[in-house]
């Protein structure tokens, strides 16, 4: 294959600016399905996320891609090339959604990719290698407490002791599964192989300011942060709020806040290192008894895996502090760790290289975030390209917003990579 000279402009769809419009058109029609009526929530198997799943399938088959609904609900376009042993370029990312969260974390990799094989298919333009666009049906870990189920799976490391946890019904993933028709036994067909694949490439949001701050509608994935995830479970002892004197009480809130400061503060003193309570709950709390249970979440990351480690056997060992001290039982279990990647240098640089082309000066950045993209590293090179995120760069909000230009330069980005790729390989 020849090799290829895009303008800056006049690649978009045909017409300047439409792979931009067409991305913004499409996020808003997924957008309307969600599980509540005031806002976007589309978790794991609900009513919601089987109708965006159907949704996407349907225009994959638009598009003319050879499409299937997997095993954990992954909607799977394949631009497929002549040759069929040939090998796979995964573009992929996650349609579920965090509660009340925003149009684009997640769907705007997938929309990026379906209107990039949109263009080609419309082009006629066939690659040597099949273009696998993945809408991953599960990354959030809001339903079942565990991220990445759907690319798990096509990474060959979804674990089957995960089929046994339970949303907040008590209802298994397994039976979830089976309900919606999806069969968990199939699960370990899904996994890729090392030697079928030659990468994975994902458009995401940044969900942070920097970008923005500096003007930059792309920038270049350098690394993604790991974290540890865990459930907190804290027994004091529940008592009248009117006659138990302060001096004798064993406060379970009370310790909890202690906890939630401490993790605060250790996390503040490295940059790059993050601490978040995201939960917090006293079942069974009235406003008249001293609260002898509180349930929380804990989540920590770094960029690198030490520097996250150290902060967690720090919270460790204040965790027995505070339940000395207090009288108080604190029970930690981890339920997720996943490691911080370096993404391909190669692939970094293909990236760049697309990105100067467009006219946009190349910024390499790190991500805080977690994405698919990790459950890749180690089988495939993995690459992301990130994507201006306006409102001061907030996400996992209503409030997240993306422009139509900046998915149009995303997306023509992707577009050039992909047919150097093509060219050199
Ligand atoms: C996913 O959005 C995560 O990083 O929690
Ligand atoms: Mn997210
Ligand atoms: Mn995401």
């Amino acid at each position: 294959m020849g090799m290829v000279t895009q303008g800056k402009r006049g690649v978009g769809g045909g017409e300047s600016g439409g792979f931009g419009k067409r991305i913004m058109e499409l996020a808003e029609r997924l957008a309307q399905w969600s599980e509540v009526s005031d806002g976007l929530t589309c978790t794991y198997l609900s009513p919601a996320h089987r109708a965006v799943a159907a949704e996407i399938h349907n225009w994959m088959r638009q598009a003319g891609l050879i499409t299937e609904i997997d095993a954990v609900g992954n909607v799977i376009g394949r631009y497929a090339a002549d040759e069929a042993a040939a090998r796979t370029l995964i573009m992929a990312s996650h349609y579920d959604t965090v509660r009340n969260g925003g149009k684009y974390d997640g769907r705007l990799g997938i929309l990026t990719a379906l209107v990039l094989v949109e263009h080609l298919k419309r082009l006629g333009r066939k690659l040597p290698f099949h273009l696998d666009v993945i809408a991953f049906s599960e990354e959030e870990g809001v339903r079942f407490a565990s991220s990445f189920l759907g690319s798990r799976a096509v990474a060959g490391r979804f674990d089957r002791k995960l089929l046994k946890r339970r949303d907040a019904d008590g209802v298994t993933l397994e039976a979830a599964m089976r309900d919606a028709d999806l069969d968990p036994a199939k699960i370990p067909t899904l996994a890729r192989r090392r030697e079928e694949l030659m990468g994975y490439l994902e458009v995401h949001i940044e969900q942070g300011p920097v970008l923005l701050e500096e003007g930059l509608p792309v920038g270049i994935v350098n690394t993604i942060a790991g974290s540890i995830r865990s459930m907190v479970t804290i027994t004091g002892t529940a008592g009248h709020a009117g006659t138990v004197p302060m001096a004798r009480r064993h406060d379970a809130a009370a310790a909890a806040a202690e906890l939630v400061l401490y993790v605060e503060r250790r996390c503040a003193q490295v940059p790059m290192l993050v601490g978040t309570v995201g939960q917090l709950a006293v079942p069974n709390g009235a406003i008249n008894i001293i609260p002898g249970c509180c349930e929380l979440t804990l989540d920590i990351r770094a960029g690198d895996d030490a520097t996250r480690d150290a902060a967690m056997s720090d919270v460790v060992a204040e965790i027995g502090r505070i339940a000395a001290r207090r009288g108080v039982k604190i029970e930690s279990k981890e339920v997720q760790r996943t490691a911080a990647v370096r993404c391909s240098p190669r692939l970094q640089s293909l990236l760049a290289d697309a990105v100067a082309r467009v006219g946009v000066t190349p910024r390499h950045l790190p991500s805080g975030a977690g994405h698919d993209a990790m459950m890749f590293d180690g089988l495939t090179d993995v690459a992301m390209l990130f994507v201006r995120c306006g409102n001061g760069g907030v996400s996992h909000s209503p409030r997240e917003i993306i422009t139509a230009e900046d998915a149009d330069i995303a997306a023509r980005v992707m577009l050039d990579a992909v047919l150097r790729l093509a060219a050199t390989s």
